[in-house]
């Protein structure tokens, strides 16, 4: 474990890593609004889940998931219970409410979480990777709102952030260090 924060007795976690690989309750998708599949995360995920993961969502969101919006299926092959499939942004500049799209993607995938009653939830660095977002604004906009849902609701009990590359690591590990609770 690379750092943790605790807010109200729960823990925000950094950990170096593939997110497939994590045994919490739900692990979150970066996923796109036609819920396709891709390539990053995405792929990941459908291709360890397995078949079962594409066939829920298709079945129950034919119309796929607005940006900063996210949906819920079982998690097939994976060692977590549920994918929680969340859609960011695509970095277009920074003005064009990505900011906003960023917070509320972050806050629904809680939510669901919380929802089916899951203490522990893993994220990406959602929007990072193919939808451009940079890392350092992306860190501090997920921690963030993790940190402000947790002074809220004071559940779930673990979120933790699991992050490929070192360069994400430093940004949310800074995000990390300058929240104020
Ligand atoms: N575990 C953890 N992090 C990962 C993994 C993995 N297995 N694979 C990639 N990453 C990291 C990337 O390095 C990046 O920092 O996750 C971050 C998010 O990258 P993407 O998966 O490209 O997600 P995003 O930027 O939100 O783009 C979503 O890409 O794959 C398509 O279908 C997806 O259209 C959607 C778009």
């Amino acid at each position: 474990m690379s750092e943790k924060l605790n807010v109200n007795g729960q823990a925000i976690e950094l950990v170096q890593g593939d997110i497939t690989d994590q045994c919490v309750d739900a692990i979150v998708n970066a996923a796109n609004s036609r819920l396709a599949g891709g390539a990053g995360v995405d792929g990941a995920i459908h291709r360890r889940g397995g078949p079962s993961i594409m066939s829920e969502t298709r079945r129950r969101y034919p119309d796929g998931c607005p940006t900063g919006s996210a949906v819920i299926s079982a998690a097939g092959d994976l060692p977590a219970r549920f994918v929680i499939h969340a859609v960011g942004p695509i970095w277009q500049g920074g003005d064009s409410g990505e900011p906003e799209l960023l917070a509320s993607t972050h806050r629904r995938g809680l939510e669901l979480a919380v929802e089916h009653d899951c203490h522990s939830i893993a994220f990406p660095a959602i929007s990072t990777g193919v939808y451009g977002y940079p890392v350092d604004k992306a860190a501090a906009i997920a921690i963030g709102t993790s940190a402000e849902f947790l002074d809220e609701f004071s559940k779930p009990s673990t979120i933790r952030f699991v992050l490929f590359s070192r360069d994400a690591v430093e940004a949310f590990t800074a995000a990390l260090r300058s929240v104020k609770v």
